[in-house]
């Protein structure tokens, strides 16, 4: 695949609007950019401080909404960058590249959407449920416990699952266990509905989803996160290991998350090797 920008994306500047904390973990951005960009549920953006406290490498953020000029992401403080992103205050000025890579499906009639969200795999979850949720479409978030959940972004159509029932308020409702285990229990076996199951969160998450999915006869996409340096197919770091029937001696090969990702079939990962930083050595 060639290095080439997408037509939509494009490099501007983004002046913090606000960068308040939305739950005991997660802290929402909102940059209001030069221009209106539009995205895709499921693409993302890459982000810098601007001047001197600049990063080498920007670094990638799912889009949560846009609206109008105001580009909302949603993080967690995990390490220098982030930490950085935490000190802004309104009118700090980032740079901003986006919307970038493969987005999550677009609703189809005959299909209803299952929405898998944990932790800070929330946005692009969130997002297709905003833009494209039907009656029909269900979303599920799960948290590390009542404290780290965005309670305030999830209406009635979420369910809620908890690790630790601590912090959960009196008047919301959430589910001790681990999300895909809730989906399990609200959609019964019995039910014979077709359904597309779209998630994001950490690898065991994903993992189990894509499982209860083929177990179900579902169809699953699972938005996967890699550290990034470029964003849009040219420094190559970013691979994923995805099955390739082509390459019958391998039978794998490496995938750009962030061009041919980050949304994939769940079925075209090659979940043996995904999340191994040892895989391009393995026979
Ligand atoms: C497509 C995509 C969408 C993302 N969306 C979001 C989002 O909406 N909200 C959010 O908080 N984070 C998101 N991330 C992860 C985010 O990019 C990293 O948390 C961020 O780059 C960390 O930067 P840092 O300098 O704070 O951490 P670093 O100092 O670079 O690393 C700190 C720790 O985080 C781990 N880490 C760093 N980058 C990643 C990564 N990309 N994936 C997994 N682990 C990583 C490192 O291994 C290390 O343990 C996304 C990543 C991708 C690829
Ligand atoms: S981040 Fe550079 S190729 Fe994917």
């Amino acid at each position: 695949m060639n290095a080439i920008l997408p037509d939509a994306a494009m490099r501007c500047s983004g002046r913090v609007l606000t960068n308040n904390p939305v739950s005991s973990g997660l802290i929402r951005l909102d940059l209001e950019l030069d221009a209106a960009p539009g995205f895709e549920p499921g693409q993302f953006a890459m982000i810098n401080l601007k001047g001197t406290g600049a990063f080498v490498f920007s670094r990638p953020f799912s889009i949560l909404a846009v609206k109008e000029q105001v580009l909302s992401l949603l993080y967690r403080v995990v390490g220098g960058g982030t930490s950085a992103m935490q000190q802004l205050r309104p009118d700090d000025q980032m740079t901003v590249l986006g919307p970038l890579g493969r987005p999550f499906a677009a609703p189809t009639d005959e299909l209803p959407v299952v929405l898998i969200g944990g932790g800070v795999g929330l946005p692009p979850v969130w997002a297709w449920l905003k833009q494209n949720g039907r009656a029909d479409d269900l979303g599920f978030f799960g948290a590390r416990d009542g404290a780290d959940v965005p309670w305030d972004l999830l209406d009635e159509k979420w369910r809620v699952s908890v690790d630790n029932h601590q912090y959960v308020p009196a008047d919301r409702i959430a589910w001790q266990g681990l999300v895909p285990d809730l989906v399990a229990r609200e959609i019964s076996a019995d039910d014979n509905q077709p359904r597309l199951v779209m998630a994001c969160g950490p690898i065991p998450l994903l993992k189990a989803a894509a499982d209860l999915a083929r177990d179900r006869g579902w169809q699953c996409q699972v938005s996967l996160e890699e550290h990034m340096g470029c964003g849009y197919g040219a420094c190559k770091g970013c691979v994923v290991p995805v099955i390739d029937l082509n390459n019958t001696a391998a039978g794998w090969r490496n995938a750009t998350c962030c061009q041919e990702g980050p949304v994939f079939w769940a079925e075209t990962i090659d979940w043996s090797r995904y999340g191994r930083h040892d895989f391009d050595v393995i026979d």
